[in-house]
């Protein structure tokens, strides 16, 4: 699989893997907004077409779909906001998440601060938007997605939002410092 920014072409196959994957499902329109307003920010995960006479574009088998918040408070620090991010089962526990993540927000795989070439610097919430901070919000039962945020990217919860999702479920509202 290769990791590489989100394209209109793409819209679909995100949207596929998306219902595959969660109950919280976005209107294409929705998808596009992200892709046209923030286009640095949302990438897949396209697996690698194997059979060379087939049409070169592979699968999507698993995106990260971000933003900006848009409701920063004058003067306030601006802040990214990850919306969705999922990997089909047969891809899972490969890295591809981790990868997702690290390219939305500091605009690269392996993430060793101090040392960040600027080069990779120049597609990421941290530095085309200047954000202070990532959010998101995870239901209390997301054990895979939970580990990702916490034990492999150092976010930590803020607060739990009650009922937050349309099964009434809690979720956990989680935040990662991008200031190095
Ligand atoms: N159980 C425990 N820890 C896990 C699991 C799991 N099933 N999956 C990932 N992790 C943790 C591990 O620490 C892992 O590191 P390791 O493999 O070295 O132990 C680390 O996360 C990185 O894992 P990745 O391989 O990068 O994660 P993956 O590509 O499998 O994707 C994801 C993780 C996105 C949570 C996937 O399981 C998935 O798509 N789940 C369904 C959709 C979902 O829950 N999305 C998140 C919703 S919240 C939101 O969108 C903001």
């Amino acid at each position: 699989t290769s990791i590489r920014q989100m394209r209109m072409e793409d819209l679909q196959g995100m949207q596929a893997c998306n219902l595959f994957n969660l109950p919280e499902n976005y209107t294409l329109r929705y998808y596009l907004y992200h892709a046209l307003t923030w286009p640095s920010l949302s990438y897949v995960a396209e697996a690698r077409n194997l059979i060379y006479w087939q049409d070169h574009k592979g699968r999507i088998v698993g995106y990260i779909l971000a933003k900006m918040d848009e409701e920063t408070p004058e003067g306030g620090e601006p802040h990214g906001h990850v919306t969705s991010i999922s990997v089909l089962r047969s891809y899972r526990r490969l890295g591809i998440a981790k990868k997702l993540m690290l390219q939305s927000q500091f605009g690269l795989f392996e993430f060793i601060p101090p040392i960040i070439p600027p080069t990779h610097m120049s597609k990421a919430m941290a530095s085309v938007y200047r954000a202070s901070c990532v959010s998101l919000h995870v239901r209390k039962s997301n054990r895979a997605a939970l580990s990702l945020y916490r034990d492999t990217l150092g976010f930590s919860v803020q607060d739990v939002e009650k009922k937050y999702y349309a099964d009434g479920e809690d979720a956990y509202s989680m935040r990662l410092s991008l200031q190095v």
